[in-house]
């Protein structure tokens, strides 16, 4: 998708589940969505991922653990935005990337 002239963007999908995966024999990774970002090329490309708020998993994700600061875990995590929710069809979340300076997103290959 592209983001519209002020930086905003949208998508509808069905929200992810937690899934296992074989660090141990009940390890769990929280619900995320993976985001490729890209500026003119795929030179410019950075990649995260965003959980969702209220996600117990988040805490015990030993990927998560691995991001040097609370903050920067913070900034991966979405924020339910009641505002856009859809009644009775769908629930919203607000997940804001910034690129750069102190308040910026972890991206994974910066
Ligand atoms: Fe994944």
């Amino acid at each position: 998708m592209i983001t519209d002239d002020n930086g905003y963007y949208f998508f509808r999908t069905i929200k992810p589940g937690p899934y296992p995966w074989g660090n141990s024999a009940n390890a769990w990774r929280p619900a995320h969505i993976h985001f490729s970002i890209m500026g003119d090329g795929w030179a410019q490309r950075l990649i995260t991922q965003s959980y969702f708020e209220g996600d117990p998993l988040i805490e015990q994700c030993p990927i998560a653990a691995t991001i040097p600061s609370r903050d920067q875990v913070r900034s991966l995590i979405a924020q339910a935005d009641t505002a856009n929710d859809a009644p009775f069809d769908a629930r919203a979340y607000r997940f804001d990337i910034t690129l750069r300076g102190r308040r910026a997103t972890f991206f994974e290959n910066a």
